[in-house]
């Protein structure tokens, strides 16, 4: 983290611009909390415009009943989610944040068999199956930084019980053509349970389209993630879940070890369909790409086309390096990845926030090339 000098220094600069222009003072007025720490974080996919006022209300109520273990609210929000994706209540898991319903996965299959997954992706999980002695074959991206589906449906023998995609993919936000996707569950499904987080796909172009939702209600071989951690913006809260046919559901059930509190079920339920704070958070999501996009244009900096939160982009030198020269700027963004060492990410943030990082950039970028 930053000294905390530069909170300070902000605050003071601020200030004595006689303005409400810069992060925590816009975002006190608003009425909004406070940033995390000092530094602009653009670093962990995370919505910093949640929780939503419906969801922090509902939490101070549940917290108040924190004596208590979880009651209704968890069977209500397992009813919404279902009602709302046409399955029954026992095709959804709910967990303590959609990392633990893959672990779950990977830990209950497994023990079958191998895991093939993309080398370049979120890989949590897929780090935890292998510290249970679980075989990973991490199939590498296509020269366009696509998932290779090909390449993993050729992986998959009978030795493999599990195959693990992330649509849109994360660091790359690329996300997987529809037609493609349906011809690789055809082809894979049948040997193998195929894993689908889909983490962003509120935050994609056409959600709906590109989401395999309709594989799970078809019965087919086919988990599907999602989070309240990214377009929800209870990253903090810890709270996730996974659809599929209810057999696969009861197996990952079984296999989950940690279910989230009431606070976190009474925040997801009062933002899951709370659809003026969703669109909210889309609007502002799409406008801080922009801003980040015309940052790096500006710059000359190659970036992907991204359907999530987040950009990846080449900027051309060793991403760990630019990464820690940005951070003593105050900002926070990821380092390298894989084997993509001149790639950095960075995540989006409050505009306001992304307007300093656009001048960080600037600066930082072109003083290093120099
Ligand atoms: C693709 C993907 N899946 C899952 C997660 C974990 O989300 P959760 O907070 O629900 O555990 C993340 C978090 O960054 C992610 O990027």
């Amino acid at each position: 983290m930053p000294p905390p000098t530069l909170h300070r220094r902000q605050l003071l600069a601020g200030l004595a611009a006689g303005a409400l222009a810069s992060g925590p003072l816009r975002s006190l007025a608003a009425g909004a909390p406070p940033a995390l720490g000092a530094g602009i974080r653009l670093i962990a996919n995370e919505n910093p415009y949640g929780p939503s006022p419906a969801a922090l209300a509902a939490m101070r109520t549940a917290a108040s009943r924190g004596a208590y273990y979880p009651g209704p609210e968890r069977g209500e929000l397992i009813g919404r989610i279902a009602a709302a994706n046409d399955l029954d209540e026992e095709a959804v898991v709910v967990s303590s944040g959609s990392s633990e319903a893959l672990n779950a996965a990977c830990l209950a299959w497994g023990r079958a068999g191998r895991i093939v997954a993309p080398a370049v992706t979120f890989d949590i999980q897929l780090r935890y199956a292998e510290r249970l002695g679980v075989s990973v074959q991490r199939v590498p991206l296509a020269d366009d930084l696509q998932i290779d589906l090909d390449a993993m449906a050729a992986a998959v023998d009978d030795g493999v019980s599990l195959v693990y995609l992330c649509n849109p993919n994360n660091p790359t936000g690329l996300a997987l053509p529809r037609e493609q996707l349906e011809a690789f569950i055809d082809r894979v499904a049948p040997r193998a349970v195929v894993l689908i987080d889909e983490a962003y796909n509120e935050l994609a172009a056409d959600p709906a389209a590109q989401s395999m939702l309709h594989r799970v209600q078809a019965g087919h071989n086919v988990i599907v993630t999602r989070t309240f951690s990214k377009i929800h913006g209870l990253a903090g809260l810890r709270i996730g879940y996974a659809m599929a046919p209810p057999v696969l559901a009861e197996t990952l059930r079984q296999h989950v070890m940690s279910f989230p509190s009431s606070v976190a079920y009474a925040g997801a339920l009062a933002s899951y369909e709370d659809r003026a704070f969703l669109q909210h958070s889309r609007r502002m999501v799409a406008e801080g790409r922009s801003l980040v996009q015309e940052t790096l244009r500006r710059n000359r900096v190659r970036y992907l086309p991204t359907e999530a939160n987040f950009i990846y982009a080449d900027i051309g030198r060793d991403a760990d390096a630019f990464q820690a020269a940005m951070k003593a700027e105050g900002v926070l963004i990821r380092g390298v990845y894989g084997p993509y060492r001149t790639w950095s990410r960075i995540s989006m943030g409050r505009l306001e926030d992304l307007e300093r990082f656009a001048g960080i950039f600037d600066r930082v970028y072109n003083a290093e090339i120099t």
